[in-house]
Order: C-alpha cells, then sequence, then structure tokens
C-alpha cells in the first residue's frame, strides 16, 4: 500500500461541493447558543463605563426589582471562585490576564463589571441595565501618544523575543544611492464575527458541558478546569460549527468561567450571548500599529539595506504583540537588516490573534515602501520584486522549502493585464475617474501541529473521521472527508467527519492556518494504517488475495486491487477477513515537533513547528495580488471594481474552499484598505464605532470581480501530504496593493488606513 501515490495521482477535490453546506443552508447545523438545553436560564453582561478606575458602590436595588431575576454576579460574591488562568502569549489559555469579577478595579472600558441571570434574555438585559454603578475614575491612556501611557521594547518586556537583524543595516542605508524612508500606521480593528460570542453551559453533578464557538476546544477545557480546579477531565466542549473565528476565539476570555459558576449556583443550565457592541471589549482585536520603513538600493533596485522599527498598542498587564518584523525581514534578499518592536501599554482590552495577526499590518509597510521605493527608482513595482526575489531568506541564510514568489507575480500580471499599465500616476483615465493599478506580494509562514484522529471503516464500508480540530466556516470538514475518501478509495458521500467536541480525540488550535495541514496529515496517518491491516489480511490463507504480497495491493474507487487486475469491494474484503470494521486512532507528531507536542496538544496548547522558526529551513505560501481602483476627479469617491491574486500553498485538498478562503481574504484586503476602523474616544478610552453600522466592511456593492488564482506547487518537505494552508493569505498585502493603485490613480501617498475620500481632498 502506497497512500501517498494513490492520493497523489487523484486530482485534488477540484469541484466537490463544500460537505456541510447544506446543514448550512438549511439550518440544520447548530451552532454553539443553538443548542437546546433543559430550562436555561439566560445572563447578560454588564460592562464598564470607564476605562481606569474602581467599582465605588453597585446599588442591586432596581435589578432585584425585575420580574423573574434569579442571580447577579458582582465582584463581591464571585472574587476568587473564578481563580487566575494564564495568558496565551506565555504558554497559557486566556486572551488576557485581567480577571474582571475578582476586585473591584477596572482596567479597560466595556470590562465585564455584572453578569446578571433571570428567566428569559429580556429579563436579564433589563436587571443589567438597572444595575447602579459608580466609580472612582482615573485618566486613562487610550493607546499611542497618551501621557500615561508605558513603551517598552518587545525585547524588555518578553525575554523570548528577538529582532531579527543581520548585518550593518544603519551603515548600508547612509550608503546606498537610493533610499527610502516612510512611516505607516494601520487603525485598531475588530473581527466582529457574526455568530455573536455565545456561551452555554449546564451541569450535571460534578460534570460540565460548555458549548460555545471556538477555535480550541481543548484549550477551553484545561483553562476551564484552571480557573475552576477542577479535573479537565470532568468537562466537556462543543463547538462543531462556528459563525466566523478569524482569531477571536482562539483564547479563551473570562465570560466562559462566569457562564459555568452561574450555573453551578442556580443548578439549571445558562446561556449567555453577549451583545455586538459587547463583544468588542469582552474578546480581543487587532490593535493598531506604526512603522517606520528605510530602504537602500543599488540604482538596479538590489536592496542593500532593510530596516523595519515597529509600534503595537497592547494592555496594561500583557505583554501582547504580533512582531511581524519576523515576516518583512525576511521576504527579500537584502544583506543588511535590522528591526526592533516595541508595545505601549494603554487603558485597553488586550488585543489578540486577527486573520493574519503580523502580517496584515508589517507588510502593509513593507508592501508600501516597497512600491514607493519602485517610483523612486523608475522601476515596475513587479521587476523591483524579481530582483530581490532568493531561495534563501537573510537573516538566517536558511532555504526555503519552496517558494514561487515570482510565479505568482507572473500569473496575476496575466490575469490582470498588468503589462498595459502606464507607470505615470494620473495616466490612466475613464471619464471622470483616475484609475490605479497596484500590487503587493503576499506570505503566510507554513506551520503544523500534531493532531490525534480516529478513522473508522464499518462493515458496510462506509468511513467516519473524528478529531476535535475546527471547522472556523474555511472547510475542515471538507478537507477531512476528500482526504479519507481518497486515501481509502471511497466515494466522499461514504465519508462522515466530526469535529468540534472534547469527546474526540485532540485537534489543534485552529489557528496559523495550521488546520488543513495538521488535520489530514493526521488522517493520512490513520488511513495508511487502515490501508496496511485491510491488505495484510486479505493475503491470508482464507483472504481475497490469497498469497499475494500486501505491499502489492491498493486501495482505489473502494476496492482493494490486486497486481493481476482482480479487485474486491472494500466491504468484501472487510467480510471475508472477518474483521468487521476496522477503527484507528492515532496521534500524528510531525517532523520538527519535541516528542513533549503530544502532551501539549492534549493540554489544548500550541505546538506548531514551521515558518520561520525551524533552524534547518522556512517555509511559507506565497503569492502576489494586483488591484484596480478608481477616484473620482471631483468627488474622490474611491472604488475597487477587481482584484486578482495568484497564490500558491503547496497542495490544494478542496479547490472550492480554498478559493473561498482566498476570495474571502481579499476582500477582507480591500476591507481593510478603505473601510474597516474601530474609532477610539482618545479622552475615555472608549471605542465609538462598536456596531455593523459604524464599523465599516464591504457590501457587494463595494466588491467587484475578485479572481483567485491557485498555482500548481508540490512540496513534500513540509509535511508528507505537501500542504501549505492558505487561510490568512488572501488578506496579507491586498491593503498595501489598494494604496499603491490609490497613488497610481492619484499621485497621492496615503501612509495610515483606512484611505477615505477626505484623504484625498488635498491633491
Ligand atoms: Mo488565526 S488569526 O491564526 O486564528
Amino acid at each position: 500500500m502506497n497512500a501517498k501515490n494513490a492520493s497523489a495521482e487523484r486530482a485534488a477535490g477540484a469541484d466537490v461541493p463544500r460537505v456541510d453546506g447544506r446543514l448550512k443552508v438549511t439550518g440544520a447545523a447548530r451552532y454553539g447558543s443553538d443548542v437546546k438545553v433543559d430550562k436555561p436560564a439566560y445572563a447578560y453582561l454588564r460592562t464598564s463605563a470607564i476605562a481606569r478606575g474602581r467599582i465605588a458602590r453597585i446599588d442591586e436595588g432596581a435589578a432585584r426589582d425585575v420580574p423573574g431575576l434569579l442571580d447577579i454576579l458582582t465582584y463581591e460574591n464571585v472574587g476568587e471562585r473564578v481563580g487566575p488562568g494564564d495568558f496565551f502569549a506565555s504558554g497559557g489559555y486566556f486572551s488576557s490576564t485581567m480577571r474582571p469579577l475578582s476586585s473591584p478595579e477596572v482596567r479597560h472600558a466595556g470590562q465585564i463589571v455584572a453578569m446578571t441571570v433571570a428567566e428569559s434574555f429580556e429579563a436579564a438585559r433589563e436587571a443589567a441595565q438597572r444595575l447602579e454603578i459608580s466609580y472612582d475614575e482615573e485618566q486613562p491612556a487610550a493607546g499611542f501618544d497618551a501621557a500615561c501611557a508605558e513603551t517598552e521594547p518587545v525585547a524588555d518586556a518578553m525575554s523570548s523575543h528577538q529582532d531579527p537583524a543581520v548585518g550593518d543595516a544603519q551603515e548600508a542605508f547612509e550608503a546606498s544611492p537610493v533610499t527610502l524612508d516612510a512611516r505607516y500606521e494601520t487603525p485598531t480593528q475588530h473581527h466582529n464575527p457574526i455568530e455573536l460570542f455565545t456561551t452555554t453551559c449546564a451541569w450535571d453533578g460534578d460534570q460540565l458541558t460548555i458549548w460555545e464557538p471556538s477555535q480550541n476546544v481543548y484549550g477551553v477545557k484545561h483553562g476551564i478546569a484552571q480557573q475552576l480546579q477542577m479535573d479537565p477531565e470532568d468537562i466537556r466542549v462543543v463547538s462543531r460549527y462556528v459563525g466566523g473565528a478569524f482569531g477571536s476565539r482562539g483564547s479563551l476570555t473570562q465570560r466562559t468561567a462566569l457562564v459555568a459558576l452561574a450555573a453551578k449556583r442556580l443548578q439549571r443550565p445558562v446561556k449567555l450571548a453577549v451583545s455586538r457592541a459587547q463583544g468588542f471589549t469582552i474578546a480581543t482585536y487587532r490593535a493598531e500599529t506604526r512603522h517606520h520603513v528605510r530602504l537602500g538600493a543599488d540604482r538596479d533596485g538590489r536592496l542593500r539595506a532593510l530596516m523595519h522599527e515597529g509600534w503595537e498598542v497592547t494592555s496594561r498587564p500583557d505583554p501582547y504583540n504580533v512582531s511581524g518584523t519576523e515576516v518583512t525581514t525576511r521576504l527579500y534578499n537584502c544583506p543588511n537588516v535590522w528591526s526592533r518592536v516595541s508595545i505601549t501599554h494603554a487603558d485597553r482590552n488586550t488585543p489578540g490573534f486577527m486573520r493574519s495577526p503580523p502580517e496584515v499590518p508589517y507588510l502593509f509597510a513593507l508592501e508600501s515602501a516597497m512600491d514607493e521605493l519602485a517610483v523612486e527608482l523608475g522601476m515596475d513595482p513587479v521587476e523591483l520584486r524579481r530582483v530581490n526575489d532568493s531561495n534563501k531568506e537573510p537573516i538566517g541564510g536558511l532555504p526555503w522549502t519552496s517558494r514561487a514568489l515570482m510565479p505568482c507575480f507572473d500569473a496575476a500580471a496575466a490575469a490582470f493585464g498588468w503589462q498595459n499599465r502606464d507607470p505615470q500616476p494620473g495616466a490612466m483615465r475613464d471619464g471622470d475617474w483616475d484609475l490605479g493599478w497596484g500590487c503587493a506580494a503576499t506570505m503566510y509562514p507554513t506551520v503544523i501541529a500534531p493532531a490525534a484522529v480516529r478513522v473508522t471503516v464499518t462493515p458496510e464500508g462506509k468511513v467516519q473521521v473524528g478529531s476535535a480540530a475546527h471547522d472556523i466556516g474555511t472547510g475542515a470538514y471538507t478537507v477531512a472527508a476528500l482526504t479519507a475518501a481518497e486515501l481509502l478509495g471511497v466515494p466522499v458521500e461514504d465519508v462522515t467527519v466530526e469535529l468540534g467536541d472534547t469527546a474526540l480525540p485532540a485537534g489543534p488550535i485552529a489557528g496559523g492556518s495550521n488546520t488543513t495541514a495538521s488535520l489530514c496529515n493526521a488522517i493520512a496517518q490513520a488511513c495508511g494504517k487502515i490501508g496496511r491491516r485491510l491488505a495484510e489480511a486479505a493475503v491470508t490463507a482464507d483472504g481475497p488475495f490469497a498469497g499475494m504480497k500486501a505491499a502489492d495491493l491498493t486501495l482505489t474507487d473502494g476496492r482493494l486491487h490486486g497486481p493481476g487486475g482482480h479487485s474486491e469491494p472494500l466491504r468484501e474484503v472487510l467480510r471475508r477477513t472477518g474483521e468487521g470494521g476496522i477503527t484507528i486512532e492515532t496521534e500524528n507528531l510531525p517532523d520538527g515537533v519535541k516528542p513533549e507536542g503530544l502532551q501539549q496538544l492534549h493540554r489544548g496548547l500550541p505546538a506548531f513547528t514551521g515558518g520561520t522558526e525551524r533552524s534547518d529551513r522556512v517555509q511559507a505560501a506565497f503569492g502576489a495580488i494586483m488591484v484596480e481602483v478608481r477616484v473620482h476627479r471631483q468627488t474622490r469617491e474611491i472604488r475597487c471594481p477587481r482584484a486578482v491574486g495568484a497564490f500558491a500553498a503547496g497542495r490544494i485538498i478542496s479547490q472550492r474552499t480554498a478559493e473561498s478562503q482566498l476570495i474571502g481574504g481579499l476582500i477582507w484586503g480591500i476591507s481593510a484598505a478603505l473601510h474597516e476602523a474601530t474609532e477610539i474616544d482618545r479622552r475615555t478610552a472608549r471605542y465609538g464605532s462598536t456596531d455593523l453600522a459604524e464599523y465599516l466592511i464591504p457590501v457587494n456593492a463595494d466588491i467587484g470581480d475578485i479572481q483567485a488564482i491557485t498555482l500548481r506547487e508540490e512540496d513534500y518537505e513540509i509535511n508528507p501530504l505537501g500542504i501549505k494552508g492558505l487561510g490568512e493569505l488572501g488578506n496579507v498585502g491586498t491593503n498595501a496593493a489598494v494604496a499603491n493603485a490609490v497613488y497610481h490613480a492619484t499621485g497621492i501617498r496615503i501612509r495610515q488606513l483606512p484611505i477615505r475620500i477626505e484623504n484625498l481632498l488635498a491633491g
């Protein structure tokens, strides 16, 4: 049996529809808060009006009068009943170390200050709103430049941090014949998944079941065990379908333990649905960033110096940072590189992962700067990338396992018609509109994590796959089904997949675009074992292939094939060998992950390897993005009628869901460039656009033609199936491509996102 060859010969799931598509469009897919529990009580959060200070007094009188009120949780009755949990960036589970109901202290606006529980959602909300809470308020720091904010280099805050550098960048920059020195900014953004943050908890004696949308069910299990001092084996976490996550559900918020505690106090199930506005402050977000980029080049465009300094905002206690210089210092060949990242501690909720956390803001800066350098040099921006392309990264001199950056630029250029671009800004017009064509590179590190999986072949020849990995809307159910179908040679309709439940073998956190590689390689390992077992049984004396060699048998099309052309249906082989069904439970420990990675997997802790972290190689998916913008000559309205992305991300398991991810990424990149920002009141450190009317995201009318091209790429060094992962690849760089296109249309360089009409009026 050679599972890898069998799969490689078959086409990728070229046009197989999303296997959970029907369940989703018919409403049969059950999301966290859809769960039916017996006589639920309903919880509602009250969040703080101030960003910094202390609760002076809570008057519960009016709230207690609400009919149906059952309980009010405040710091006075929670305190140490919900214990501390470690910060995820320090090896823990929690999005923040701030513990809202442990004391009267208020550390950010919108912090949880009370939770009411009642017979109905409306009564709980009414009671929460009737709580009279007075505060002793202090002046908060809203972010950068605030008087009482504190800024420190990440290297001082976290001993494990190293700023990538090589050579003498300062000297090389000063000696370069052509230089570019510019500063860029990106705004605060919030994930705003359409499914709200919800939690339902039910106790059965000492056993707790939690339903909530999650990217890490094992993490929730162990994190809540830590906070409530429970045996993790008494906790089950279920998250079968997730209505958007984007990183917001990778770490635990403080709400979950509060709902569990409320359910315990009342001895009945409790359901919480957090409001859209409260979701901005009880969970995480992408914090605002600043960048100083200096590039020095020879006249032919070859980079001699690259310096990237970044600044990020975080909360008072937690040193969250994304440090995208890991990527920007490695994308292009350059002998002299320097970088540094600093964080500013402000009175804000702690930021967290948000779709391509480091790459989106940091590549906006680098890919804008590369465009500016191309203008300085009088060079085509694609050609500037070409002269700085390399099969090694410059910091450690490590080889890329594969790198199709320039083939992606060439494919995008051909599809876009880039050769028709007039380089002169403002030269391309269509009536009252100035046309601009811009491009940028994208790159996303390729990682893989350990995963456990159970694969069963039933006596009828049907296949069941189970793992507590997650489908956060990305297509994990589909890629798991396609992989098992291909490797066991059965139709995809005969495969059922279960994910998102700690009753299943441990799956990795859905983060860093690792799920397809981690899950499918684990499935391949299990399927390989099943195939060997079937083949060995089939060649025994009573088997249908008696006397043959097991190694000569192959499984395809639902049949076991022998070398002489004879084949038997899988079901028949199972019957004849008396195996009944076969179940294999296996743990995949990918090459490069230390053995303790398996313990980390079972404890819900990330154990990724790859990306820029290995000592022998670097591995990433690459792509090129080209966009057209139109800027109206009088009104300065900015439209983005078309975008093309070409991507090389290793083997594509499911063409449809891959393209869907990439198209979504391109749309999100356009959104980041032209729409999205959370407004912050600098005096109160409060967010001011906490609903989908004021937090702008594109609607259909904002998006024109979007084309996502995937290049064929074979890289079996990264993992046996050659999967790179692409969930986060599509939106990286798109923001810069739009900004570069706006420059090309108008001659105005905008270095701060989002780009708005008023930015272009001065021109
Ligand atoms: Mo993704 S932002 O790594 O969940």
